[in-house]
């Protein structure tokens, strides 16, 4: 059996970016350790899992299944460019209601961001007073680390986990400065532009041996640099951008349209959000981050390589819309259009008015909870697993990351099962007939 470690004492979760979904969660997580509303979307918290045959209904809830980290034992931390307490931020949100944010008010006001690494060349839209002044990166990372441990010892955490939460950074490729941990420490050291903010908070946390997730698109964990340097320090990692809205409803969709052999010739999906979210992602370098996470979906599901009479024409178009009147509630309008026998065409259009951050909060608690379940169970490194939770799933160099959520759902269920020695479900079910 995985010798998984026990979850005793205080977990920290530290979210980089105290925005809608960093206040949404924690404001939710408090809710819901205080009974007044159920975590709902937490697969961690809600979701079963089937173990041994189906003859044998064991579907415990995952929670009590998988030692995790109980959800009255986390406390919340971050950075912002900021200085609004959750609590404030909540409520500038506007995701969740006063009335509900009244009755946690104290614990929200309780938390408070500690002053950001930040530069306006990496989020154009944005500033704020809230900032850390250093004369390189390399201190800027110390002084995130310093954070880390001050967090930990004033609120007696026994173990941390970091999630970004900020918002998107322009879009920068991985090059050279990021192909080795001695190169990007030496780019920390010398002020490469190549390292945005979101890549020294990843490399604050690695280098502590902290797991660390990415909630946005920009590349922040995802170079050979920080894989190394997980590897070294023994963290698990996982980016990149919470699969939410259209990409989720993409990724449910396309994998039941190829199991039936239907063809797309066309599939076009422009979004409204009126959000800061929204507003920053009105600048094109943003947005360019955000689109290259959101198109590479539609290919890695439909292999049009491999079927090109179905696939082969497929035209994927994404678009933002920065549309204040709707604040956070995005509305995903696809248009898809399809061709069953012989060549003949129809449509399907999805109207989804959805809500961002209620969507993006349970999956910000899971990757946390499970990233520490990882840590604990000696994962390290990239956590492939976790994809499920992700628009651009990290793989290992050379290995396609995978899309179709049903596939990740089962690579997810049955990493479960591993560690904890079931048997892991291939659905064959042979003996149940011979
Ligand atoms: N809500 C969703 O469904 C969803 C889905 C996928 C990805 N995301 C991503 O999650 C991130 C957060 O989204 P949001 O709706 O909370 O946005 P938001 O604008 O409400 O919050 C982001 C916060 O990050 C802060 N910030 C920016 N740069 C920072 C830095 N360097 N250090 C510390 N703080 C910084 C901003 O001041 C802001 O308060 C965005 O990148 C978004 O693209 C959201």
């Amino acid at each position: 059996m995985t010798k998984i470690k026990a979850p005793t004492g205080k977990l920290g979760i530290l979210t980089p970016g105290m925005g809608a979904v960093a206040s949404t969660f924690m404001a939710g997580v408090i809710a819901v350790n205080k009974g007044i509303a159920k975590p709902i979307g937490s697969v961690t918290q809600l979701g079963h899992i089937r173990l041994g045959k189906r003859t044998e209904n064991r579907n415990p809830l995952i929670k009590d299944f998988v030692p995790l980290a109980k959800l009255d034992d986390i406390v919340f931390g971050g950075w912002d460019i900021f200085d609004d307490n959750m609590y404030e931020s909540a409520i500038n949100a506007k995701v969740l209601d006063k009335t509900l944010l009244d009755e946690i008010r104290p614990e929200l006001e309780a938390i408070k961001p500690m002053k950001a690494v930040f530069d306006r060349s990496y989020v154009r839209k944005l500033d704020g007073p809230n900032v850390k002044t250093a004369t390189n990166k390399m201190e800027l990372a110390e002084a995130v680390m310093e954070d880390i441990r001050r967090f930990q010892a004033d609120n007696n955490c026994d173990r941390v986990v970091m999630v970004w939460c900020g918002s998107t950074e322009i879009y920068i490729e991985a090059g050279d400065v990021h192909s080795s941990v001695e190169k990007l420490e030496a780019g920390l050291r010398n002020n490469d532009p190549a390292i945005p903010p979101s890549m020294i908070y990843a490399y604050a946390a690695v280098k502590m041996g902290i797991p660390y997730a990415n909630g946005a698109p920009n590349l922040s964990c995802d170079v050979p640099a920080m894989v190394e340097l997980a590897k070294q320090t023994q963290a698990p990692i996982m980016g990149k951008d919470f699969k939410t809205g259209q990409t989720l409803m993409k990724t449910i969709i396309a994998p039941g349209l190829k199991a039936r052999a239907l063809g797309i010739r066309g599939w076009f999906s422009p979004n409204s959000l009126g959000n800061r979210d929204g507003e920053v992602l009105d600048d094109p370098d943003s947005f360019k981050s955000k689109e290259v996470s959101k198109l590479g979906v539609l290919e890695e599901i439909l292999q049009p390589e491999i079927h090109p009479d179905l696939y082969g024409d497929l035209y994927h178009k994404v678009r933002i819309n920065y549309y204040p009147p709707h604040g956070d509630n995005k509305e995903g309008w696809d248009n898809i259009d399809i061709f069953g026998w012989l060549g003949y065409g129809m449509q399907i259009k999805i109207d989804f008015l959805c809500r961002d951050s209620i969507l993006a909060a349970p999956i910000v608690l899971d990757l946390a909870l499970l990233l520490d379940l990882a840590k604990r169970s000696s994962l390290y490194g990239i956590q492939e697993w976790l994809s499920f939770y992700l628009k651009s799933p990290q793989a290992a160099p050379g290995l396609q990351p995978m899309h179709d959520i049903f596939l990740q759902n089962q690579k997810l269920l049955n990493t479960l099962r591993h560690l904890m020695d079931e048997e892991l479900i291939t659905l064959l079910g042979m003996d149940y007939y011979y």
